[in-house]
């Protein structure tokens, strides 16, 4: 009888998170039995990837761009986003310092896993996007994991990021702006951090995929804060910005003295990019000035409708993100912790939400919202979280 064995990554990978995605679950197979659920407790956005992007990767598809892509990613591409990148870095920025990776997901598995060894400690701060714990597992790296300062709207605490770093430190891995606080990281704290870690030989990763769907606040790169990029990486993509979450488009830019070790890793376990989806990413970022304003609007609009209705319900708080689809709710003064708050919502009035728990400790009090619906939808969802409360 074959006994299966898998490797440790694997083992590690073995899911210990059901129950953060238990109310989840349950409501995506209510909501396909036909039930009038309102799930807002994932990332992807309502928002359809727009016409003029899907024409030009079905030309490109009959134009036979079907082949094998160069590992780094196709030239036009990368030199559209060196441009951009230029732009928000305020750095000349060349198509030799980008490569494309299926997703950001990828981007950042390959950078950390180029980084990384099992014996390296990557220090986060929390709330941390829950998508990187499978990353983490994976490479099996100490995860030091440092508070936000709540109170601050989650701004990050460099002093006590400072005071977490050890000589096994390898890694200091930021997401701004951030989910699920949707804090945007200011330039000065990335600027020490950035001079502090090159100081002590230690990579800033920060992963900044919701970089164009900022409001009042601007995005400010990681890039553009450094005096000095030696150490310095960005992931972006297009999956937020541009309702493209289905076609798997991510970018990393990093010193030259990264890009041949991420060249290397990617080759061997990608091989390249699809080409009809670069060229549709290429002719999206060409093209989407009036898009991503209208997208920012959207979701600004959607935010500000939220956070209005929470100030009017006794016992919920929240903080006005800066950017992105997410709002983390406190339900501190109304339920036990966010579980049981997003549990109770689900079983009495259909909507679901995710936990805080997921982001870690900090959190347990809270639960993430995905604005990922118009505003009649987020009047409605609002109107059962009343009922809900008030016990209707
Ligand atoms: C902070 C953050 N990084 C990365 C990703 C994943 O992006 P992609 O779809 O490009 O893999 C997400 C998706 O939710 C995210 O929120």
């Amino acid at each position: 009888m074959f006994e299966p064995r898998f490797s440790r990554a694997a083992q590690r990978l073995e899911a210990d998170d059901a129950d953060l995605w238990q109310v989840h679950t349950e409501a995506m197979a209510r909501h396909a039995n036909g039930e009038d659920v309102i799930v807002m407790s994932v990332g992807d956005p309502d928002l359809p990837t727009i016409d003029p992007i899907i024409e030009n990767a079905v030309t490109s598809l009959y134009r036979g761009r079907t082949h094998y892509s160069p590992g780094m990613g196709e030239p036009a591409l990368r030199k559209k986003i060196a441009e951009i990148e230029t732009e928000a870095s305020g750095k000349p920025t060349t198509s030799d310092e980008v490569i494309i990776f299926p997703g950001a997901t990828n981007a950042i598995y390959s950078v950390l896993r180029c980084l990384l060894d099992s014996d390296s400690e990557l220090l986060i701060t929390e709330p941390t996007y829950v998508g990187y714990q499978g990353i983490f597992k994976t490479i099996g790296c100490t995860i030091v994991s440092v508070p936000t300062i709540i109170e601050d709207g989650f701004a990050i605490d460099v002093d006590a990021i400072v005071a977490a770093v050890t000589p096994a430190t390898r890694v200091v891995l930021l997401n701004t702006p951030g989910n699920p606080s949707g804090n945007v990281i200011a330039g000065d704290d990335l600027a020490r951090l950035a001079e502090f870690t090159r100081a002590r030989d230690i990579w800033l990763v920060c992963d900044e995929v919701y970089s164009m769907l900022t409001f009042e606040k601007p995005h400010v790169s990681a890039r553009r804060a450094a005096d000095n990029l030696d150490n310095v990486i960005i992931v972006d993509g297009l999956s937020k910005s541009h309702s493209m979450t289905g076609w798997r488009l991510g970018w990393v830019v990093a010193p030259e003295n990264a890009i041949p070790t991420l060249l290397n890793f990617t080759s061997a376990t990608v091989f390249g990019c699809s080409q009809f989806i670069q060229d549709a990413a290429a002719f999206a970022l060409e093209n989407d000035a009036e898009y991503i304003a209208a997208i920012r609007q959207e979701y600004r609009k959607r935010r500000d409708y939220a956070v209005g209705r929470i100030s009017s319900i006794n016992g919920l708080q929240c903080h006005l993100p800066d950017a992105g689809m997410f709002l983390m709710l406190d339900v501190s003064n109304i339920a036990q912790d966010g579980e049981s708050f997003a549990r109770q919502l689900l079983d009495e009035v259909n909507v679901s939400v995710l936990p805080g728990s997921g982001f870690g400790e900090q959190t347990l009090h809270h639960v993430r919202l995905s604005l990922t619906h118009d505003v009649e939808v987020l009047a409605s969802a609002f109107d059962r979280i009343e009922t809900m409360i008030s016990g209707d």
